[in-house]
């Protein structure tokens, strides 16, 4: 299907790399026109020539954007609005690895940077996005959380932290702009195969997810670029205050204790009379 996102105009924060990249191109390939905002000038550059190569020249734009500042987010809202009228859509994707030591290590300006780009940023987006979105009947805004955001121990303290913030934040936001009929919905990816992650090749990734995630492919931008796309559409329009887990099952299997198929495990055990497993 083609077209999904006909005529909607939207704006994707890290859009110049890995996720928001591919979902810049998906959402140009389904009819929208998009706002490619990145720190990363030269990426952005190459994202936008990508997209000028696949003949989507007239509706691509970018605009080099911190999302940490909240004039360059009301900058690049403003772009949207003036060059294509109207904003339909936001998807506050930008992100980094962030503060990485343990906590009893963590310097103060380590945590806060990592909260600036990580929550204060999606702040920042909602606030702003829902503002011109409320002008034109309503909207869709989605922003990135994280699988580590939902388990211990699936990512750095200060990050998955944030990325537990996100997720209340876009609860909150869905009840707050539901009247103004402005959907706020997260993803949460888990292991994505993106310049993030410190997997260089495919083959990496596999061997870094390997005992962890249930489904046997690695997971890529394009797996969030779908789930974007129809958090985005109108496909989606009674889903709000939801986070969609993108992450081949990972959070699914939980802490593991079972192999993935229980073969090996069950195969010594048998049910009581009682119901519990008995070892044999
Ligand atoms: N890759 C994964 O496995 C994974 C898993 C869960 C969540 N995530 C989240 O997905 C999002 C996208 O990550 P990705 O894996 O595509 O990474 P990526 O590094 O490929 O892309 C992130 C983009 O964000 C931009 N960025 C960083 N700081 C910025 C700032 N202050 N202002 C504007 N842009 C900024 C970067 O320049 C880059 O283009 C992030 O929020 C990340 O935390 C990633």
């Amino acid at each position: 299907m083609s077209g999904r996102l006909e005529g909607k105009v939207a704006v994707i924060t890290g859009g110049a790399s890995g996720m928001g990249q591919a979902s810049a191109l998906m959402y140009l390939r389904e009819g929208a026109s998009v706002i490619i905002a990145d720190l990363n000038a030269a990426s952005g550059q190459a994202t936008l020539d990508m997209a000028k190569q696949a003949g989507f020249e007239k509706r691509a734009r970018f605009i080099r954007t911190d999302v940490c500042d909240e004039a360059q987010i009301e900058a690049m809202i403003a772009l949207a609005l003036d060059d294509f009228g109207r904003l339909d859509i936001v998807f506050n994707n930008a992100g980094v690895g962030g503060a990485m030591s343990p906590i009893v290590e963590t310097r103060s300006e380590d945590w806060d940077k990592t909260f600036d780009i990580m929550m204060r940023a999606v702040f920042y987006g909602i606030k702003h996005g829902a503002r011109a979105m409320k002008n034109t009947g309503g909207g869709a805004i989605i922003n990135t959380s994280s699988t580590a955001g939902l388990g211990g121990g699936s990512g750095p303290a200060a990050y998955s932290a944030a990325k537990a913030g996100v997720i209340n934040l876009t609860k909150n936001a869905a009840v707050q702009l539901a009247d103004d009929r402005i959907r706020v919905n997260a993803i949460a990816p888990g292991g994505i195969h993106t310049p993030l992650v410190p997997a260089k090749t495919e083959d990496e990734m596999k061997v870094f997810m390997k005992g962890k995630q249930p489904w046997p492919d690695t997971g890529k931008s394009d797996d969030i670029a779908y789930a974007a796309v129809y958090l985005g559409s109108d496909e989606a329009r009674f889903v709000t205050g939801t986070t969609l887990l993108v992450d081949g099952g990972l959070l699914a299997w939980g802490p593991g204790l079972f192999p993935h198929s229980g073969a090996s495990i069950t195969a010594g055990m048998r049910m009581s009379s009682t119901g519990e497993a008995d070892k044999v």
